[in-house]
């Protein structure tokens, strides 16, 4: 009952704020229909990297940059990829189509001019441009980086077209489908969602869950690794190895018969090694630019409270007019997508102070309990609700009847409906790729 009501509570607390923001977002859409002039020589605020950290900005400049200015996102993907479902569905077939999202919704209904999507990968930055893969160049005045972080499958697909992608999962579905004895290395949060959904969907397989700690889930409180220990020893009957870091092919994630060697000296041969081993910040597009502000130790951006970009050493910012959100960021708080949300919400307005010629004054203070809270699938049907902050936890468990995770909300949140799946489900099973 404690964990409940102190659950409750933080959300509460975030909740006014919330709607205050989602309310003062609508109003200015609404307004920014009867006010906002395409004018020609508009100058261009662009965003790198249509996901999570970026799509939230995109939205909030939409309905805030007063005539003048127009915005530019430049994504590599055709389609939103709602990485958060890609674990269940690279171990559950059916739903892999639903996890790529298009992109028209996001700005339906703004002013013709005001926003616009470019398919690219872009590979450098100066003081004026940012210059993509295919050798072209869009200019910007402000500029945002939200280019997060990359993973190999079952995390990330390197496809940035919508029928290879959703073929990349379906390709880890067979994998897992067709080996017997699985071991996943790495206990964050993805190795538990994998080897849960793995056991719980094929409780027969042989699951082992090989961690480099004393405890799972380790960036997280010793609440979390006890429950999830219970579900994943004692309910699902994971084998559970801790304090063991075998050495992996760089750069494979998905291993057929490898052999894992452990610290007394022991190998085990497994039919699939799946790696979850972490991420790696997307920041090489400023490393010719600004490589100062690129932290040596983590290789994220790093930034002022403000969320503006910053040298390492230097306490004057490096171009003001830049900035970086979302887990490509050192920003202090936790690497989630709620936390992206809250930092888009800081830049936005920093930007709108600059471009009515004020200094940027909003900053980002993390809001751990908030925001470093998770939501965490352990297979089919459990979900446990877990918050840690200075020291206190709260944890909650719960059920979940949706075997898809409620994608459907992904496409609402992005301005698109679920039933358009149905056209990629036809184009994947026409292609003879
Ligand atoms: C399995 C899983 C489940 C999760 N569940 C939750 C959850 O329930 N709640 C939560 O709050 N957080 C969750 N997270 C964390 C959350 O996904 C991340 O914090 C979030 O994705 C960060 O968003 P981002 O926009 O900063 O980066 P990303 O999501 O990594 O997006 C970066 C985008 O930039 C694009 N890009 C990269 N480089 C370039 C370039 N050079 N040019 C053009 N485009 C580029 C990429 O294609 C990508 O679209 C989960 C993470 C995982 C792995
Ligand atoms: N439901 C959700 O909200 C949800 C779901 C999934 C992911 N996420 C978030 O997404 C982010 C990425 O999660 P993640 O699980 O991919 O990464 P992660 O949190 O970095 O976990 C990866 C783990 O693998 C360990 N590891 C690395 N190499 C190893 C080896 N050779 N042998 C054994 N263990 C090894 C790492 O430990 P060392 O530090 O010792 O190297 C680390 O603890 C996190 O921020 C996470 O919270 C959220």
């Amino acid at each position: 009952m404690g964990d409940r009501l102190n659950l409750t509570w933080l959300f509460l607390s975030l909740l006014g704020p919330f709607l205050r923001r989602i309310l003062r977002t609508r109003l200015a859409t609404i307004q920014q229909k009867w006010t906002y002039k395409a004018l020609p020589n508009s100058k261009n605020v662009v965003v790198v990297g249509g996901s999570f950290a970026g799509l939230e900005l995109v939205k909030g400049l939409a309905a805030r940059l007063p005539s003048g200015f127009r915005v530019t996102y430049i994504e590599k993907n055709s389609h939103m990829n709602f990485s958060f479902n890609f674990p269940r569905f690279s171990v559950v077939s059916g739903y892999e189509h639903t996890a790529f999202i298009p992109y028209d919704g996001l700005a339906k209904g703004a002013p013709a001019g005001l926003v616009t999507r470019v398919q690219g990968r872009v590979v450098d930055i100066t003081d004026t441009h940012v210059r993509l893969a295919s050798g072209d160049e869009i200019d910007y005045e402000y500029l945002i980086i939200a280019t997060g972080s990359s993973q190999p499958l079952p995390v990330q697909v390197t496809s940035t077209e919508l029928v290879p992608a959703v073929k990349e999962l379906q390709s880890v579905q067979r994998l897992v489908a067709d080996n017997q004895k699985i071991a996943v290395i790495g206990a964050g949060a993805v190795g538990v969602e994998l080897v849960t959904d793995i056991k719980s969907f094929f409780p027969e397989k042989d699951v082992t869950l090989v961690h480099s700690r004393s405890q799972v889930l380790n960036s997280f409180g010793k609440r979390l690794h006890d429950h999830c220990m219970q579900v994943m020893n004692n309910e699902l009957k994971v084998r559970v190895l801790l304090n063991e870091r075998p050495q992996l092919p760089r750069e494979k994630a998905l291993l057929k018969q490898q052999t894992l060697k452990f610290s007394d000296g022991r190998e085990e041969i497994f039919d699939l090694v799946i790696a979850c081993t972490g991420q790696r910040p997307n920041s090489a597009l400023l490393a010719s630019y600004l490589p100062d502000a690129i932290s040596k130790e983590t290789s994220r951006i790093l930034v002022k409270p403000t969320l503006q970009i910053s040298a390492a050493a230097d306490t004057v910012i490096s171009n003001p007019r830049i900035f970086a959100i979302g887990d490509v960021a050192e920003h202090g708080g936790a690497r989630m997508a709620r936390a992206a949300e809250m930092q888009s919400w800081v830049v936005l307005d920093n930007i709108i102070d600059m471009v009515h010629n004020r200094l940027p004054s909003a900053t980002y203070k993390p809001l751990m309990g908030i925001e470093g809270s998770i939501k965490l699938t352990l297979g089919k049907s459990r979900v446990v609700l877990y918050s840690h902050n200075d020291g206190a936890e709260i944890l909650l468990p719960a059920t979940s009847r949706r075997v898809d995770l409620d994608i459907a909300r992904g496409w609402a949140h992005y301005g698109a409906n679920i039933k358009q799946a149905a056209v990629t489900a036809e184009l994947v099973a026409k292609s003879n790729l």
